[in-house]
């Protein structure tokens, strides 16, 4: 797998203009080139490609797409194809293995990968020279076979043994790799000294780190490599490459906590399972399996710390979430890790447990009742508050919609307005400032078709300028209607958080839509934006109107809210507070009068 930072780096640092033009004449015109389209055939050209986009569009057969796109459309090659032709082209190297490599290049990288598979072939050459770790490993019921698949070894109990295998032991690469430490009067020696050895691969099966065992007992339990140029701790999984065949024949990836955990589990026949490394499991992590099978079964043991490494997991995996897709938690009985629990009860017993786990709605739900008494009023009201930072998070549309629905029972409140309390609108609030005090029914949504939706032009200016993502509060997004225009544009900020992606071109966010979910919503606003064409200036307004139209929405959402139950305005704090809203209202609709008749 190519990582999505080199392709992102890729689309940044091609020229579009300067690709397309090896293969076709382009003319400049205006800020734009264009050219005769090479995708069909015409006389006069309507083939544009955009330098500060870096994206080609035509008018005329609707083709468009990046530079990689151009050439997997123009010489029918395949992504990865296209990829490195395209780096052969601007002569970058492709980076053919799976960790991401900040700062560093693919030669230091690859000297590291060496250096740690040279140190792992060593470990394991230990080990078989020393009785005291075999006799550990056979005391912990591990097989010969399965040592060896895992590759697993063992670190000697001496300062610096690794100066048997680098014989410039005072190479800071060793250092940089995580194989060697320095102390403060700068001697140096093995990070890993008397512990069973477990080497950590990337989704290729290169070696990236280590998590060292003590033998018996002693601190810490587990000693890890620190973060290094090929191993960060919140990307990768224990036991990948070797849960590969597992989880493509199951359709299912089985999360455990512990390394000794993925080998027992392997060693009896669940061959499916992976651990994350001693720290939560992360977004990156949920994203990085639900790409490879659609269920996912986090299993945690059942004692305390197992529940919050679960719900840690559940709030990783909300906005990962799809319809298609399946997450369920599975709690073993409080005295078991899946290490004992298999050994004890053996592989079918796990499965079934396995097949039996909870559901990941039916945990928040477990989750956040536990915390309201919902007998009373306050508790009800409490479950809806809570809920709030979970429910409107989740990525699949209709799991959210069943959801609302439970809470809505739970709470005793109707659909609508546990849909309204956790800030999710059902139909298009109104804009109008009729709604008069103490009336009931919200007043009818406008008719659709009359303005463009905002979601839609929201997504069509934050691809007209990705950049602004970042100053779109997520809050007013969950009043907008539930669909994938707003899926995409919830997609878009969440790739704006995550930083590398600010200052790309358009482009390169697009690489980072390719095959995701969102693909679809994507071309569909791009290929409208194109074909009425706005300029940056106009953009940064047009965004600003969106934003108070939507807070404007979002305050009349909330006018009516208070006013459809006048039994609870009766408190001068409420009554307050619909001054305010009713006050915020009128500035927001001056705001909106003063600049009118804009639209994208
Ligand atoms: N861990 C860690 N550092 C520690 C303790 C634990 O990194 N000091 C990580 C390791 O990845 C470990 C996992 O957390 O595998 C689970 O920890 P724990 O349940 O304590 O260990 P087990 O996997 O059960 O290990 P063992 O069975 O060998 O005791
Ligand atoms: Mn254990």
């Amino acid at each position: 797998m190519i990582p999505q930072a080199f392709i992102q780096d890729l689309v940044a640092r091609v020229d579009i203009v300067e690709l397309i033009q090896r293969y076709v004449p382009l003319k400049k015109a205006g800020a734009n080139y264009a050219a005769c389209c090479p995708f069909h055939n015409e006389k006069s050209p309507s083939f544009t490609v955009s330098p500060s986009k870096q994206f080609y569009h035509c008018f005329g057969c609707g083709a468009h797409g990046t530079a990689i796109g151009f050439l997997m459309e123009y010489a029918g090659l395949g992504f990865v194809d296209a990829v490195e032709d395209l780096a052969h082209q601007f002569g970058l190297e492709v980076p053919n293995e799976g960790p991401r490599f900040d700062g560093a290049s693919h030669t230091q990288q690859r000297s590291l990968i060496d250096l740690m598979s040279s140190a792992a072939r060593f470990y394991r050459d230990q080990l078989k020279q020393s009785p005291k770790a075999i006799d550990y490993l056979k005391r912990r019921g591990l097989t010969g076979e399965i040592t060896a698949l895992f590759g697993i070894g063992y670190a000697p109990d001496a300062w610096q043994s690794l100066e048997q295998v680098f014989s410039k032991y005072d190479d800071p690469a060793l250092v940089e790799a995580g194989l060697v430490v320095t102390n403060d009067t700068g001697r140096r020696y093995d990070r890993f000294r008397d512990r069973i050895m477990f080497p950590i691969q990337d989704q290729r099966g290169n070696v990236i780190a280590f998590g060292g065992r003590i033998l018996d007992s002693g601190e810490p339990k587990y000693l890890n490599s620190p973060e290094t140029p090929l191993f960060e701790k919140g990307r990768e999984l224990y036991g990948l490459p070797q849960a590969r065949v597992g989880i493509r024949e199951t359709d299912t990836v089985i999360v455990v906590e512990g390394y000794m955990d993925v080998v027992a589990l392997a060693q009896f026949g669940v061959g499916n399972a992976v651990a994350t490394l001693g720290t939560a499991t992360t977004p990156t992590h949920v994203q990085k399996l639900l790409r490879q099978a659609n269920r996912l079964v986090f299993c945690f043991d059942g004692d305390k710390a197992g529940r919050k490494a679960a719900h840690r997991a559940l709030e990783a995996a909300l906005p990962h979430l799809a319809d298609d897709k399946n997450v369920s938690f599975l709690f073993l009985p409080e005295e078991h890790d899946p290490d004992s629990f298999v050994r004890e009860r053996g592989a079918e017993a796990f499965q079934a447990a396995a097949q039996d786990a909870t559901q990941l709605g039916r945990f928040l739900f477990d989750t956040l009742i536990e915390d309201c008494d919902l007998i009373s009023a306050e508790g009800r009201a409490r479950l809806i508050h809570l809920a709030k930072d979970y429910i409107p998070k989740i990525g699949a549309p209709n799991l959210r919609v069943q959801l609302v629905r439970e809470l809505a029972q739970a709470s005793h409140v109707s659909p609508e307005e546990a849909a309204q309390g956790l800030g999710l609108a059902i139909a298009k609030p109104s804009r109008g400032g009729s709604n008069r005090f103490g009336e009931r029914k919200p007043p009818p949504p406008l008719p659709r078709a009359a303005v463009t939706p905002l979601e839609r032009k929201l997504l069509r200016v934050l691809l007209a300028k990705p950049d602004l993502s970042g100053k779109l509060p997520l809050s007013l997004l969950s009043a907008l209607p539930d669909n994938p225009e707003r899926a995409a544009l919830i997609a878009v900020v969440d790739a704006g958080e995550d930083g590398t992606l600010i200052g790309a071109p358009l482009g390169a966010w697009l690489e980072h839509f390719r095959g995701n979910p969102h693909e679809n919503a994507i071309a569909l606003a791009l290929r409208s934006l194109e074909e009425g064409f706005v300029d940056a200036e106009q953009i940064d307004q047009i965004f600003q109107d969106t934003l108070t139209e939507l807070e404007l929405g979002q305050t009349s959402a909330e006018i009516s809210r208070l006013c459809a139950n006048p039994r609870d305005l009766q408190s001068e704090a409420a009554k307050e507070k619909l001054r305010e809203l009713f006050e915020k209202r009128v500035l927001l609709e001056k705001k909106q009068k003063l600049r009118s008749g804009q639209s994208v």
